[in-house]
């Protein structure tokens, strides 16, 4: 990632953060990531009456990716509301992982407060497709 990626990163997830339908839980979240190619891709999390059915803000990103033609994610900025910065869920960290273990995720709170991290440190001995013998 080059520095100058950040800004942008920045205002794409806060962007979409304005735009996370969350009706339910009231937690507005906003992804943006960095494919290898150079592309930002941006997703919010986007709920539904049915609650299991509803999409975290990364999976949102990532699929925004994959659609563009992105394999290869080399970082991740999540924005909340928050006082304190949101980590990924368990299920994020798993489908972020198939698309870079070296990942950096930065984690964006409210006044800028942010927490950085590589994806290896918040998911060691991840499942990966190594592990499928077929
Ligand atoms: N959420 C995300 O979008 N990303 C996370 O990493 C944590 C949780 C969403 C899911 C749900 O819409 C709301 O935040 C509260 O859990």
């Amino acid at each position: 990632m080059e520095i100058t990626d950040y800004p942008l990163l920045l205002e794409k997830a806060s962007e979409a953060m304005q735009n996370a339908y969350a009706p339910y839980s009231r937690f507005k979240v906003g992804a943006a990531v960095l494919g290898s190619k150079g592309g930002i891709y941006a997703g919010c999390n986007v709920e539904n009456s049915s609650y299991p059915v509803g999409m975290c803000a990364e999976r949102g990103a990532i699929a925004a990716a994959v659609v563009a033609g992105e394999t290869q994610i080399t970082a991740l900025v999540i924005v909340t509301d928050t006082d304190t910065p949101c980590p990924p869920c368990g299920m994020c960290r798993q489908a972020l992982s198939e698309f870079d273990k070296n990942m950096v995720v930065f984690m964006v709170a409210r006044n800028g407060v942010t927490d950085v991290s590589t994806l290896k440190e918040l998911l060691p001995k991840q499942f990966d497709q190594t592990l499928l013998n077929h």
